[in-house]
């Protein structure tokens, strides 16, 4: 089972609560915390692009770093940890991207890839003027489609000559080509968006589902098989799960009470109100399912309670549920939190023992 972080390059990581820690993005935060994970074995740092927050109180998301820039520097202070950057496609062009993306494999020696969206939040765009209307919503993984077969063309030819409905290249090149194989992740939890990772991702991001039901996200990946099926590619999916830990049950959930009964109200109301707004992917598993998750608290929707053992045992109950091959992690205290998963967590995990912290595997270590 593959453990990555992703990177807090927004304020206040995922937490919409005044009660939750309030903090700015910054390099030295994202340093810190990607060399921490790295030491603890962690396999890749994954950061989103945002382009507008939702307001209320604690400003959600209002400040935000950019996601390949940020993972420049990143790639530049790390040496074994994958790094992935997320490219927003609507508003940046395949040939520019298939660049920044061959210069962070040069920075990186090879440890590079790109997460994929498509954006389904209008105001991020429109503000811009590259809101294409709300037609889009129907046809974002088509658009998505043509996007990487050009940047697959790019990477693997060095030049692209796509004629599409969406884009038209002529003779465009990009070199040097990666030294790595370059791989392209996805976060599609629509029909369209599973079928598009189906056909040309290498992983897909899901979300988690619920509090402390580690399990319940688990009929999406049966979904993604349907799709795999046909495609005849082996494309495993990565979910997504917050961490709150503690010594003890009851302190953990101490911290969790406490982020729910600061709620930031309006920053949620305007997450749900987004995120209700697409209604042509054809499926109720969009990120309208945000409204409807038990906690909205956590805008990454899945949450995993409890002290230091229960949690390193929920996350080996993710471990054994066929079709997923990692987990995406989060964080209330980013800082304190890769330690304690380290430290803590991590060594209890009988899915993690092949890790090596400190030249030895946990195994050995135990
Ligand atoms: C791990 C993860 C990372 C994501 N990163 C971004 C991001 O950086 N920017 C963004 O606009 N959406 C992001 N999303 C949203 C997805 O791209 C996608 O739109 C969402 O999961 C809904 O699925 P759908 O597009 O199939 O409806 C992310 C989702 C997940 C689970």
């Amino acid at each position: 089972m593959k453990v990555g972080v992703f990177c807090p390059i927004g304020n206040n990581g995922w937490l919409l609560s005044e009660n939750a820690p309030q903090y700015q993005p910054s390099f030295e935060l994202n340093k810190q915390i990607v060399q921490r994970a790295e030491h603890y074995g962690f396999d890749f740092a994954l950061s989103m692009i945002k382009l507008r927050g939702f307001g209320g109180k604690t400003e959600f998301w209002e400040h935000n770093l950019e996601s390949f820039t940020l993972m420049a520097g990143l790639a530049a202070v790390t040496s074994k940890i994958q790094i992935y950057a997320t490219a927003a496609t609507l508003v940046m062009p395949p040939a520019i991207v298939a660049r920044m993306a061959s210069t962070i494999d040069s920075i990186s020696n090879g440890r590079f890839g790109l997460n994929v969206v498509t954006g389904w939040q209008a105001p991020e765009y429109s503000q811009m003027g590259m809101w294409p209307g709300d037609e889009y919503f129907g046809k974002r993984y088509e658009y998505l489609s043509e996007y990487v077969q050009i940047l697959r063309e790019l990477w693997t030819d060095g030049r692209s000559d796509f004629k599409g409905e969406h884009f038209t290249m002529n003779d465009c090149r990009v070199s040097p080509k990666p030294q790595a194989d370059m791989k392209i992740i996805c976060a599609g939890q629509s029909d369209a968006g599973l079928a598009f990772s189906a056909q040309y991702a290498d992983y897909n991001f899901v979300f988690g589902k619920g509090l402390n039901t580690p399990t319940a996200y688990a009929e999406i990946n049966d979904r993604l098989k349907t799709h795999t099926d046909q495609t005849d590619r082996d494309v495993q999916t990565y979910v997504l799960f917050m961490v709150i830990a503690a010594e003890t049950d009851a302190e953990a959930f101490a911290k969790w009470q406490h982020y729910n009964e600061g709620a930031d109200v309006e920053a949620i109301n305007w997450l749900m109100n987004q995120g209700g707004k697409d209604t042509k992917s054809g499926s109720d598993t969009n990120i309208r399912q945000m409204a409807s998750s038990v906690s909205p608290v956590n805008i990454n929707m899945g949450t995993l309670v409890g002290s230091y053992a229960n949690v390193a045992k929920m996350l080996d109950e993710i471990g054994q549920i066929q079709g997923t091959e990692g987990i995406l992690l989060t964080f209330d205290d980013f800082i304190q939190g890769v330690e304690d998963f380290g430290q803590r967590i991590q060594p209890l995990m009988q899915c993690r023992q092949h890790v090596v912290v400190d030249g030895q595997t946990l195994e050995k270590t135990a």
